[in-house]
C-alpha cells in the first residue's frame, strides 16, 4: 500500500511537471533556431576579411574637409587606435568608415579643379555617379543595424576593452530588435558624455522604455532617477545569458546580491523561494506602490500565497501550511515578519525568528 502511494505521488509529480519541462525545452530549441539569427547575414567578425592595403590612406587628410568629425574624434578614446600596432583596417577613421584612398583622391581632384578655375570639369566629375559611388565611404546612416554593429564588434567583441561584456551582443534582445551600437553611442557627438553615450542613463534608456520610467516614478523604487544607481547595474544592455538581459554577479548569483549580499546566504536555514525562484518571487525590481518593493501591499498576503492556512493536498501548498495556532483573522498573527524576522534565511532558527 505504502509503495503504491509513493508510486502514485511520484507519477503525479512527473505529470504535473512535464508541461513545464516541455515548454522549457521548446523555449531552448526555439532560441537555437531563432529566425533572426538564421536569416540575417551578419558579417563574421572573427573570420578575417581580406584587406586590400592599397585602399587605405590614413586619417591625416580628413580634417581638411571634415573638421568637426576630426575634432570630436581626436577627443575620444578611439584616437588611441592611431598608435596601436594593429592591422591597417583598424586605425583611425578608416577603422569604421573603410579604406579612404579613392574617397580622398576623388574629392581632392574636385577641389583642385575648382581651385584651378575649371568649375565645369569639377561639376562633371562630381556628377559622375560611378566614380562618386566608388569613392563613397561606409556611412552608418545607410547601413542596416546588424551591419553597423558588426563594424564596431570587429574590435569590441574580441580583446578590446571590457570585451566579455559584449560577447553576446548579436543574440541580445537589443540586437534582435534592430537596436545598434549607434542608437546608444555616438562616435562624433559634440556632447561630452562618459562612454560616448548619446545621453546619460537613465534618460538614454527612457527614450525607448517609457514603461520603466513610469515604474521608477512610483513611491518605492530603486534610486535610479536620483542617480544612485543605473539600469546597467542590473542589466547588461549589451546582452548576456540571463533572461531579461540581467547581469549576474561574479559567482553566478542574481544581480541583486551584488549589493544586497546579506540576503544571499548561504544560510543554515534557507527560505526556499529565494534559492529556487529568486528575489522576484516576492519583490518587484524597479518600483512599486508597496513598501519594500513587495509584490503585495500587505506582507501576510504575500506569505499566504505559498503558506496557505488550510491544510492542503500532499505537495500543496508550496511552503508549509501555517500551523493551526496561526489564525490569520487574529491581528496577533497578521504581521508575519514581526515574529519571522529573518525572512531571507537564518543561521540560528529554522523558522527565521532570529
Ligand atoms: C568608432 C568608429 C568611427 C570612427 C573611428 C570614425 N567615425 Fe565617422 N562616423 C561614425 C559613426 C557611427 C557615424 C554616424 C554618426 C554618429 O553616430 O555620430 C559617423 C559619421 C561620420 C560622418 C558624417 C557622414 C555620415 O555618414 O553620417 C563623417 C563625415 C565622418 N564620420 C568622418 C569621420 C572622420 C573624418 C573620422 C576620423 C577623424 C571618423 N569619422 C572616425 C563612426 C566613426
Ligand atoms: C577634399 C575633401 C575631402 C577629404 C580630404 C575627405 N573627404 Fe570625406 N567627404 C567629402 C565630401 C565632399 C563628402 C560628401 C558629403 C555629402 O555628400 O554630403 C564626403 C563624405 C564623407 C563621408 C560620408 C559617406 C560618403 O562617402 O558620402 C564619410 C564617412 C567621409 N567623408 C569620411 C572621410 C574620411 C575618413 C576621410 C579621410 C580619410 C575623408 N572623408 C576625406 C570630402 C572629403
Ligand atoms: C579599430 C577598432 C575599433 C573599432 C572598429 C571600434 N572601436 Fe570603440 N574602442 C576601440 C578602442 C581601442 C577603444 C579604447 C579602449 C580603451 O580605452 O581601453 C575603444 C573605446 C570605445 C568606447 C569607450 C569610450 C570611452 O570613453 O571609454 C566606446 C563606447 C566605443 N569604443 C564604442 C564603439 C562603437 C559604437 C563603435 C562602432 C561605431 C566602435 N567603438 C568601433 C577600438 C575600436
Ligand atoms: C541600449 C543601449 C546600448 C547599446 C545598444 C550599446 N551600448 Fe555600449 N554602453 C551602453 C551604456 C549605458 C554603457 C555604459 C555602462 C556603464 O555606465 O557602466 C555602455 C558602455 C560601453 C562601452 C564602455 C564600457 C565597456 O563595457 O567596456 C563600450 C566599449 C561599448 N559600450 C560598446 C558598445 C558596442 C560596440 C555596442 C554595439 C555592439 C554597444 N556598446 C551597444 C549602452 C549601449
Ligand atoms: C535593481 C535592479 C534593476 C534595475 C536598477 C533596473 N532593472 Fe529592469 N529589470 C530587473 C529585473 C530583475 C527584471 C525582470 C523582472 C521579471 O522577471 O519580472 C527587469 C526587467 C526589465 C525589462 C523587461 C520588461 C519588464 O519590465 O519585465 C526592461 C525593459 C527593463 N527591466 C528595463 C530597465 C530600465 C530601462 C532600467 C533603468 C531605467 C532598469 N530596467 C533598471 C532589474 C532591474
Ligand atoms: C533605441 C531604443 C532603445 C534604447 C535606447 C534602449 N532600449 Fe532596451 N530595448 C529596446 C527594444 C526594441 C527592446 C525589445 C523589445 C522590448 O522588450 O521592449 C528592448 C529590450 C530591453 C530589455 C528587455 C530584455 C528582455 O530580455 O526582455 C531590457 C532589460 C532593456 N531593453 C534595457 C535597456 C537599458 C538598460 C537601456 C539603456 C542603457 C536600454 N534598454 C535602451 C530598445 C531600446
Ligand atoms: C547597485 C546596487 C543594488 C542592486 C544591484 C540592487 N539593489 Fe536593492 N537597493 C539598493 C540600495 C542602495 C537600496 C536602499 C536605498 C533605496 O531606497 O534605493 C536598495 C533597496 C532595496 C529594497 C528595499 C526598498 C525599501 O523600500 O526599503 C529592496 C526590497 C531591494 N532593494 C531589492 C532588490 C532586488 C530584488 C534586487 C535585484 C533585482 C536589487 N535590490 C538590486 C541597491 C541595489
Ligand atoms: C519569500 C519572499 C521574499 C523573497 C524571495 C525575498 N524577499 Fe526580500 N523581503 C521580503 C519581505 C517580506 C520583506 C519585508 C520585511 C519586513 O517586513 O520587515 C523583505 C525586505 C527586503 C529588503 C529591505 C529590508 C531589509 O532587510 O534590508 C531588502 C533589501 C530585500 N528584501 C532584498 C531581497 C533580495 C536581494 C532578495 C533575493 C536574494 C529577496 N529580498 C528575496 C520577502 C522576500
Ligand atoms: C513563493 C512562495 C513563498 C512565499 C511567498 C513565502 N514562502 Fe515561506 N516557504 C516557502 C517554501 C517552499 C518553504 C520551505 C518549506 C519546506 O521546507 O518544507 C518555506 C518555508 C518557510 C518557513 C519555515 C518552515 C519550516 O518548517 O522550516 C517559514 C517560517 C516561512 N516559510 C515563513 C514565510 C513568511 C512569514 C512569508 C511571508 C513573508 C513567506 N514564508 C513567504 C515558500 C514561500
Ligand atoms: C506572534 C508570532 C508569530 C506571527 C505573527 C506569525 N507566526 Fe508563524 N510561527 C510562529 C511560531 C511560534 C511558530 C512555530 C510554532 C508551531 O510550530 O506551531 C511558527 C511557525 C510558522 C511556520 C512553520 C510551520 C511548520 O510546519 O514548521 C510557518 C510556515 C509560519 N509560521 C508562517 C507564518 C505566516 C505566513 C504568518 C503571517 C500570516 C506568521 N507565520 C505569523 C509565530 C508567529
Amino acid at each position: 500500500m505504502r509503495t503504491l502511494k509513493i508510486v502514485l505521488v511520484l507519477s503525479f509529480m512527473l505529470a504535473a511537471a512535464s508541461p513545464f519541462i516541455s515548454t522549457k525545452v521548446a523555449a531552448l530549441t526555439a532560441n537555437e533556431t531563432s529566425p533572426i539569427e538564421t536569416t540575417e547575414t551578419v558579417p563574421q567578425s572573427k573570420q578575417a576579411q581580406p584587406v586590400d592595403a592599397s585602399q587605405f590612406i590614413g586619417s591625416d587628410s580628413c580634417a581638411e574637409c571634415h573638421g568637426a568629425e576630426s575634432t570630436h574624434y581626436a577627443l575620444t578614446a578611439h584616437a588611441k587606435t592611431k598608435v596601436l600596432n594593429a592591422p591597417i583596417d583598424r586605425h583611425g577613421c578608416e577603422a569604421c568608415h573603410g579604406g579612404a584612398r579613392a574617397h580622398v583622391d576623388f574629392y581632392l581632384n574636385i577641389q583642385k579643379l575648382n581651385e584651378a578655375g575649371k568649375e565645369a570639369e569639377a561639376t562633371t566629375l562630381m556628377n559622375d555617379t560611378a566614380k562618386a559611388a566608388a569613392a563613397a565611404l561606409k556611412s552608418f546612416s545607410k547601413m542596416s543595424s546588424a551591419e553597423s554593429s558588426a563594424t564596431c564588434l570587429k574590435c569590441h567583441e574580441g580583446s578590446q576593452g571590457n570585451a566579455e561584456e559584449r560577447f553576446n551582443y548579436r543574440r541580445s534582445e537589443h540586437a534582435r530588435h534592430g537596436v545598434s551600437c549607434n542608437d546608444c553611442h555616438s562616435s562624433h557627438a559634440p556632447k561630452r558624455t562618459e562612454f560616448l553615450l548619446k545621453n546619460t542613463e537613465p534618460n538614454l534608456c527612457y527614450t525607448c522604455h517609457a514603461e520603466q520610467k513610469a515604474s521608477f516614478s512610483k513611491p518605492f523604487h530603486h534610486k535610479v532617477p536620483e542617480g544612485g544607481m543605473k539600469c546597467s547595474d542590473c542589466h547588461n544592455q549589451h546582452g548576456g545569458f540571463m533572461g531579461k538581459s540581467l547581469r549576474n554577479s561574479v559567482n553566478g548569483d542574481s544581480a541583486c546580491v551584488k549589493c544586497h549580499a546579506d540576503k544571499q546566504g548561504p544560510f543554515v536555514f534557507e527560505h526556499a523561494p529565494i534559492k529556487t525562484e529568486g528575489c522576484q518571487s516576492c519583490h518587484t525590481p524597479h518600483g512599486s506602490t508597496n513598501p519594500k518593493l513587495l509584490t503585495r501591499n500587505v506582507v501576510r498576503f504575500l506569505c499566504i500565497e505559498c503558506h496557505s492556512n488550510t491544510p492542503g493536498l500532499p505537495g500543496e501548498p508550496l511552503g508549509d501550511a501555517t500551523p493551526q495556532g496561526h489564525d490569520i483573522n487574529n491581528p496577533r498573527y497578521q504581521n508575519c515578519t514581526v515574529c519571522h524576522v529573518q525572512i531571507h534565511g537564518s543561521n540560528a532558527d529554522r523558522r527565521y525568528f532570529r
